[in-house]
């Protein structure tokens, strides 16, 4: 973050100068455009926390019933029999993650976890849990971003596990999907694997109640994407004049959300000197989160240079996570 300074050289507020630019970047385009990465603020992590917290919002439920019950499972099909480390990508709060430390640790195994998270107070929190609930793992952290991370992550001589959990691939479409998995495997040796968390193809009506919440948390995380502008970058977006939609298209996977403006408004971005107009019902496409059929998983693997293992489904067949290798060389 960059500091402003009013004429007097006052200091007024902080800029985060690439929220500014990605934003003018998205403002530019036919469909207006908010990056979803910019959800996860402090204000919109602890809305994250309670979507996660929400009956509706059954992939976190459906993800910890697999690590509680199946890490065993994982475990056996990767047949390590020496000391191994899993590295967790964008670990967060790790309470699913925690389901298999525990059964590894229950069955005597030597391991480390390396979590990495983007926020320096997840990892201390997550840090502070572990240590809490399983004071005897060995725990190295990361905070940063996972493309820098597997980019410098070197070779390394423990067998390792990746996790990419809670569906965090889904906010990516299919090319950067693909991009993000042949990054990670190259980043893997011939005995590595890597663990990713899809969500299933299911009832539509089932995933549309997940994101379109009675309780309107969804609606005040996304809404949160205006207000998050307002203190960092000075705007003016009045949250009153603007709605929150989403939709799930059972045909393509994927649902996309929207914050739609009601009325024609001008909105001012005080620090950048910066005006954007909005039309009567105007769209911001704020995010994508795209649902798999098992097939499409291995097929999207495939596309990546990865060969699935095995996919551990919950009893609901409502999520999967699906353990791949490295295809092998010839
Ligand atoms: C983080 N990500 C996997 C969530 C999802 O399901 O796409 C973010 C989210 N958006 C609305 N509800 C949850």
């Amino acid at each position: 973050m960059a500091v402003q300074r009013d004429t007097s050289g006052q200091i007024e507020s902080p800029v985060n100068r690439q929220f500014a630019q990605d934003l003018k970047e998205g403002f530019e385009q036919e469909l207006k455009h908010i990056p979803s990465k910019y959800f996860y603020d402090d204000q919109g992590s602890k809305l994250f926390q309670a979507i996660m917290g929400m009956p509706e919002y059954y992939l976190t439920d459906a993800e910890f019933e697999i690590l509680e019950t199946q890490s065993m499972a994982i475990h056996k099909q990767l047949a390590w029999q020496e000391p191994f480390r899993i590295v967790e990508l964008g670990a967060g709060d790790g309470k699913k993650t925690i389901q298999m430390l525990r059964a590894f640790e229950q069955a005597g195994l030597d391991f480390i976890f390396s979590p990495l998270d983007i926020s320096e107070e997840a990892i201390r929190l997550l840090e502070a849990s572990v240590r809490e609930q399983l004071p005897s793992i060995k725990m190295e952290s990361h905070v940063g971003d996972y493309f820098d991370y597997l980019g410098d992550s070197g070779t390394h001589k423990l067998p390792t596990l990746i996790l990419f959990l809670g569906s965090n691939i889904g906010n990516y479409n299919e090319s950067s999907a693909t991009d993000l998995l042949k990054l990670i495997a190259s980043n893997m040796n011939e005995k590595d694997a890597l663990l990713v968390g899809f969500d299933l193809k299911k009832n539509p009506n089932t995933i549309k109640l997940a994101y379109d919440d009675p309780h309107g948390i969804t609606r005040a995380f996304n809404l949160n994407l205006l207000e998050r502008a307002n203190r960092e970058l000075g705007a003016d977006f009045a949250l009153d004049q603007f709605d929150f939609y989403c939709h799930y298209s059972p045909e393509s996977g994927e649902v996309k959300s929207y914050l739609v403006s009601l009325k024609k408004q001008t909105v001012d971005f005080k620090h950048l000197n910066w005006q954007v107009d909005f039309e009567a019902n105007e769209l911001i496409w704020t995010e994508m989160s795209k649902k798999y059929s098992v097939e499409q998983i291995d097929k999207l693997g495939a596309g990546a240079g990865l060969q699935t293992e095995s996919q551990f489904l919950d009893c609901k067949h409502f999520f999967s996570d699906c353990l791949f290798r490295k295809q092998p060389t010839h």
